[in-house]
């Protein structure tokens, strides 16, 4: 598996961009020169210029003035090539996630539009409404195809799906937890049996989906290797039943990628850890 300059480069980003006691500063540089570009853009052109001040000339000479100001601030802020550097990554990783998302919903539009029960569901039965989310699901399937083409984007997204469930792993993990120590649940509930009823509840439904979860090992040796603890999960898994197979993908079913390998899977996912470990 070869990994392209640009995926690393993404997932170097993405670490940048997630790293929230570090790089807010970065980050809110980044922002800040895509403010002053823009700023610099708009004075630029006459024809938005003016309608952005409402044919205001002195609103245009404050626009200006400010641009002008904005120059001189980019090129101090431009020359710095590690800020440079770094925008261009969280600017990718923003491109990309918002690439993961939009196949997202092309995914469930297409399937929605394949499932005729769904459908009539969804439209009340109205045939008008069915068609036009027949024709936006076509569309769709283009836009898709366009998109998943791309196995840098395809990776990437694979990849944070993957780190999603092993998010939603531990979560429910907790969920379970907290409602298992009787000690606790009395020292915070006291005597308030429908709350303690209640979060009793929730433990069991969690307890189903992280079964569901948990039963795919592919899944479990990634959150291992990112570091999130799946040990209970793996009990889990160990002692249930096959019955929980069937909703194993449930929330990994955003990725239309099937030429792409769990081995590869791994292997890439080695590599990203790395990234992200530095
Ligand atoms: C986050 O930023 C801080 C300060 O720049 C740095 O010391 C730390 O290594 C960074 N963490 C990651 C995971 O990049
Ligand atoms: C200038 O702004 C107008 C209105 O926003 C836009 O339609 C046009 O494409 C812009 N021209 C250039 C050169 O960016
Ligand atoms: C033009 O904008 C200035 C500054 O915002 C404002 O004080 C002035 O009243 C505006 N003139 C007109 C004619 O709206
Ligand atoms: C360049 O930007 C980086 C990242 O924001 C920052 O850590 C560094 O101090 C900056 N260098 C200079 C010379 O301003
Ligand atoms: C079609 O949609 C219905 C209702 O949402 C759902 O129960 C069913 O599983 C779907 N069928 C397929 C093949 O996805
Ligand atoms: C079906 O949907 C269309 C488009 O939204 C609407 O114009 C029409 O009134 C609907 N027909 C019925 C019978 O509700
Ligand atoms: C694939 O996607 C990546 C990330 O969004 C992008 O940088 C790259 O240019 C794309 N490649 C092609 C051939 O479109
Ligand atoms: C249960 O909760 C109590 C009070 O928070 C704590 O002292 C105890 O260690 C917990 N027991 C287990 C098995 O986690
Ligand atoms: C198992 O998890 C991997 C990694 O998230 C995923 O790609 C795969 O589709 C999952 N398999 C099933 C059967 O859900």
């Amino acid at each position: 598996m070869k990994f392209t300059a640009a995926f690393v480069l993404a997932l170097a980003g993405s670490a940048l961009a997630k790293n929230k006691t570090g790089s807010t500063s970065t980050k809110s540089q980044c922002k800040q020169i895509a403010k002053l570009t823009a700023l610099v853009d708009l004075a630029s052109n006459t024809t938005a210029l003016e309608a952005k001040a409402k044919n205001n000339a002195t609103k245009v000479e404050n626009i200006q003035a400010k641009a002008s100001d904005a120059v001189a601030s980019l090129a101090t802020l431009t020359t710095n090539s590690t800020l440079m550097d770094a925008c261009a990554q969280i600017a990718s990783v923003e491109a990309m996630d918002d690439a993961c998302s939009s196949m997202a919903k092309f995914e469930s539009l297409i399937a929605l539009a394949a499932n005729t029960t769904a459908l009539d569901d969804k439209t009340k039965n109205n045939a008008t409404k069915a068609a036009s989310i027949v024709a936006k699901a076509s569309s769709a399937a283009t836009k898709l195809d366009a998109l998943a083409s791309n196995t840098t984007l395809t990776q990437y997204c694979a990849v944070q799906s993957s780190l999603s469930d092993c998010k939603s792993i531990e979560k429910l993990q907790k969920t379970i937890a907290s409602a298992s120590n009787t000690t606790a649940l009395e020292a915070k509930f006291g005597s308030d049996t429908k709350k303690i009823a209640s979060v009793q509840s929730k433990a069991t439904k969690a307890s189903t989906e992280l079964a569901a979860l948990s039963s795919n090992s592919t899944l479990l040796d990634i959150c291992s290797s990112a570091g999130i603890n799946v040990a209970a999960a793996a009990a889990a898994a160990a002692s249930s039943t096959s019955s929980s197979t069937a909703t194993a993908s449930k929330t990994s079913g955003a990725m239309r990628t099937d030429a792409w390998s769990m081995g590869a899977l791994s292997a890439l996912f080695a590599a990203a850890l790395s990234v992200y470990m530095i």
